[in-house]
């Protein structure tokens, strides 16, 4: 059982149809693997476990995933370990399928370590779909002498919707560290999803490191088959560390669509996306590729550090994008951590799920991405509760009546008219996490803290708050407003046990010309929430011991000192078809 303590899932989507996954072990050991798991769960012991969640993917037990999209089929591989311990010999990458990414179907392992080149393991990758449609699936191996080398897969027959059968090709391993290019062979893992240039050659890139600087490592193909490391970094950056799962794809800048991997032109920017492994953070940038140099430079600005961008502030690792060729759109998956104790994490008897598929694109400012729920969830929604229409002055609380409150999804606007009561921000407040944590929700402000209150129990001995600050700008050369966007689980949960930490992010919203909004998806034991329409995201797990299945109840509320007028709606979640059907 101490390996499953230990144990991380990190997954990588493939684009289109793939994914992978990732596990690491005791801080060193990456395992992805892109095996199904599909096991079922009986209904009477999901019924007795308060945490387990209602429309979100998650494995019966310990585990890891990844998708991907053929013949208007999606696929999620994720790494699941039938005994949910000794993940090195039994690790299979476990499959699901689905119509609509909300409701799956289990299918037989994809595939597990069986050769030289994987026997110590199948890690994480990604699936590329050729010219024709037909997918490839790259994923790290960990061979024999237990280094990192990558390897190429095929489905067993494409007449199959579910690509049930994969075949690793015998010339596996494809790209391994060598003496000559001097790569590290415990830090060469998780294969992008491969492009083509207008030169008609394939590149892909590999997370990397060189003492601590951050790589993403360049190779060329011609015909799939036979990669050629390319002699300069397509991308790096000192004190990042390891790079895991790196993502990297184009955004149209001037139209709501998704872009094909290979996409590339005047009206297109690139996004590179990292998985810092040192500090389990994922940071993205948003720049340019320069073909004929074959390198990617992010705009001034964007980095991958503390002050970068990130998809989502709260817990959110080892994501992957793929391309949606059904709906011409981008989706992103994340995986989502636990913040129990080891200890409660072997009582569940599971630990990780995915977040739900997002749709990424790129901001009107360009110089952001802006991600939504993807629009398929809706069908989940039932009965629909509308927040009245209310001026909430400081210090008032609003139950929401009516909602399946511990399985809803929730979507809120807080409009202000009055600015004069916001607190100047302290030029030296410039990270927004410690200013939430030091702002929590009972501190109140000028104009908030208001927001939601979700899992609450009856007499709020229990709740998370989602909420906003505005501050004046100490600057107004800038914006004359600066919105912070919080998630405060200092009060989710009676056990003491669970990490509770606060996250906090700015939201760039300007709110005398906008409406502030804000959705929470609320899952039982996840809340994944929205700001600004997408701008700023914040996905916290949390696990209440009162407010649990129907003693759970929902709020908004307005704890500043100015008026907020809010408006919303809140719906009953059904609950997803999730790995049930066998
Ligand atoms: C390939 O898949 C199709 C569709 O599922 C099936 O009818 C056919 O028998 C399969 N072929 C082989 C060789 O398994
Ligand atoms: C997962 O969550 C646990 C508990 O909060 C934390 O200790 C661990 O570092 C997290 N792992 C990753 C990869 O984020
Ligand atoms: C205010 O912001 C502008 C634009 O970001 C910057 O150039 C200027 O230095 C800032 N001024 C102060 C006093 O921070």
């Amino acid at each position: 059982m101490a390996m499953m303590i230990f144990s991380l899932c990190i997954f990588c989507f493939l684009s289109l149809l793939l994914s992978y996954g990732v596990i690491e072990i005791e801080g060193s050991h990456h395992v992805c693997s892109n095996l199904l798991t599909l096991q079922l769960t009986s209904t009477h012991h999901q019924a007795k476990q308060p945490y387990r969640t209602g429309y979100h993917f998650q494995p019966p037990k310990n585990w890891i995933n990844g998708p991907l999209i053929y013949k208007n089929v999606y696929h999620l591989f994720y790494q699941y370990n039938p005994n949910g311990v000794e993940w090195a010999a039994n690790i299979v990458w476990a499959h699901s399928t689905s119509n609509d990414l909300v409701n799956w179907t289990p299918h037989d392992d994809a595939f597990y370590p069986s050769q030289p080149f994987d026997i110590n393991g199948c890690w994480s990758g990604s699936a590329t779909i050729l010219p024709g449609g037909k997918p490839a699936i790259f994923y790290t191996g960990i061979n024999s002498k237990t280094e990192q080398v990558q390897n190429l897969a095929f489905p067993k027959n494409l007449s199959d919707p579910f690509l049930r059968e994969w075949v690793k090709i015998t010339q596996n391993p494809l790209m391994v560290p060598t003496q000559a290019n001097q790569i590290n062979t415990d830090s060469f893992r998780d294969p992008s999803t491969a492009w083509l240039g207008p030169d008609n050659r394939w590149r892909l890139i590999i997370g990397s490191k060189n003492d601590q600087t951050g790589l993403a490592i360049l190779y060329m193909s011609e015909d799939f088959l036979h990669w050629t490391m390319v002699d300069h970094h397509f991308h790096s950056a000192k004190e990042n560390g390891m790079w895991e799962c790196p993502d990297f794809f184009p955004v149209s800048k001037n139209s709501p669509i998704g872009l094909d991997t290979s996409t590339n032109g005047p009206d297109i920017k690139h996004v590179l996306k990292v998985s810092l492994f040192n500090t389990g953070k994922e940071y993205y940038t948003i720049g340019t590729y320069i073909l004929d140099k074959d390198i990617y430079i992010p705009d001034e600005g964007s980095v991958e550090s503390d002050s970068g961008m990130r998809y989502d502030y709260g817990k959110f690792y080892a994501s992957k994008s793929f391309f949606d060729s059904a709906k011409n759109r981008r989706i992103l998956w994340g995986w989502v951590n636990e913040s129990s104790s080891a200890i409660d994490d072997i009582k569940k008897g599971w630990s990780g799920l995915q977040a739900i598929p997002r749709t990424l694109l790129l901001d009107k400012s360009g110089k952001q991405l802006v991600q939504w729920p993807i629009v398929e969830l809706e069908k989940l929604r039932t009965k629909q509760v509308k927040l009245p229409s209310t001026v909430s002055k400081g210090g008032s609380l609003h139950e929401v009546l009516g909602v399946t409150a511990a399985q809803a999804d929730v979507e809120v606007t807080f409009e202000i008219t009055d600015f004069e009561k916001a607190e100047v921000l302290d030029p030296s407040w410039t990270d927004p996490q410690i200013l939430c944590s030091e702002k929590s929700t009972s501190v109140k402000g000028g104009l908030g803290p208001f927001g939601l209150l979700v899992l609450a129990s009856k007499g709020l001995q229990e709740y998370t708050a989602v909420f906003y600050r505005i501050f004046k700008s100490h600057n107004t050369t800038t914006n004359k407003y600066v919105v912070l966007l919080c998630s405060d689980q200092s009060r989710s949960s009676l056990n003491e046990d669970n990490d509770k930490t606060t996250y906090g992010a700015f939201v760039n919203v300007d709110p005398l010309h906008e409406k502030l909004s804000l959705r929470s998806l609320i899952d039982h034991s996840i809340v994944e929430s929205f700001g600004g329409e997408g701008k700023t995201c914040i996905t916290t797990r949390v696990y209440p011991t009162l407010a649990v299945h129907g003693d759970t109840h929902l709020y908004a509320f307005n704890f500043g000192r100015e008026s907020v007028k809010i408006a919303g709606s809140a719906w009953s979640m059904s609950t997803a078809m999730i790995n049930r059907s066998r």
